[in-house]
């Protein structure tokens, strides 16, 4: 996909791996949409990437705000690109140590957000994207990337929910692909295990040195640019579609994990 002369929009743009998704689109040549609920990161980053990165406030619960990103990422290019790397709220277990269900509305919210959310960014791109030309070699007109999480194969105690929604966004990922093969647009999911982003807060240290040792090789946490790097993978080969793409250096989750 030539990235030179169309836009990309980022969901979750001002978070760990979506800003470092927005660095290397800019790197190489987008205009891109910050897309994002929180301001001051966001346009903290968009100040300082400069005219080819725009911030705007946007929740993927609502049609309209993933529409007014959608337009002013096309005010600039065509949309071309579309990564979904935001985040949302953590869950429980199914039943707590009393006994007492995990709330209904909880497990919705998390399935709402993660799961629903990332749909609704996947169509309203897609929308977008199905209207440009197709790139004249290779066919393409846009190409759409979900994240999901190991959690989504191998959830651990306390992830039902999330498991559930991450699932679910492994589920839609090849009929997706398979809905818009008639308008030429790709779509490709990445599945991060443990990576160092702010959504751990302060028990970043913490988690790294409980963490870091149970990944295989390299034995550490993933850097956002490591992710940033594979969704420029996915955007740059043609014949990566319908497909999600475990980055997580060898682990698996055992019974008991992080919140990933
Ligand atoms: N960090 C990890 O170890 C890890 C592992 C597996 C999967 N993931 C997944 O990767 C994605 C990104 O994670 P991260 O670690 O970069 O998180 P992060 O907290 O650093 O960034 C998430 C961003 O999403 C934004 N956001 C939250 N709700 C939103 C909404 N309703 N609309 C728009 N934006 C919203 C936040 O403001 C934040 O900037 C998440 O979906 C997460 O589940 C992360």
């Amino acid at each position: 996909m030539q990235l030179e002369g169309s836009s990309a929009l980022v969901v979750g743009g001002a978070g760990g791996l979506g800003a470092a998704t927005v660095r290397r689109l800019v790197a190489g040549g987008a205009g891109v949409v910050i897309a994002d609920l929180a301001e001051a990161t966001g346009q903290a980053l968009a100040d300082e990437l400069g005219e080819r990165a725009i911030f705007v406030k946007t929740d993927v619960l609502s049609e309209d705000s993933v529409n007014e990103a959608i337009l002013a990422a096309t005010d600039m290019a065509p949309l071309r690109v579309s990564v979904d790397t935001h985040g949302g709220p953590g869950g429980g277990r199914t039943l707590d140590r009393d006994g007492t269900p995990l709330a209904f509305d909880e497990f919705m919210k998390v399935v709402q957000i993660f799961l629903a959310g990332s749909f609704n960014v996947l169509r309203l791109a897609a929308s977008a994207m199905s209207k440009n030309e197709p790139d004249p070699d290779t066919g393409e007109r846009g190409v759409i990337i979900n994240t999901a999480s190991i959690a989504g194969y191998e959830g651990t105690i306390g992830q039902v929910a999330y498991g559930a929604a991450k699932g679910g966004i492994i589920g839609m990922t090849l009929p997706a692909a398979r809905d818009l093969s008639v308008v030429g647009i790709r779509v490709g999911t990445i599945a991060p295990g443990v990576f160092a982003t702010p959504a751990y807060g302060k028990a970043l240290d913490a988690i790294e040195a409980e963490w870091g040792p149970m990944v295989p090789f390299p034995k550490r946490m993933g850097q956002p640019d490591e992710y940033a790097r594979m969704a420029m993978a996915i955007v740059d080969n043609p014949y990566f579609n319908g497909e999600t793409i475990r980055l997580d250096a060898g682990i698996r989750f055992q019974t008991k994990g992080t919140r990933s």
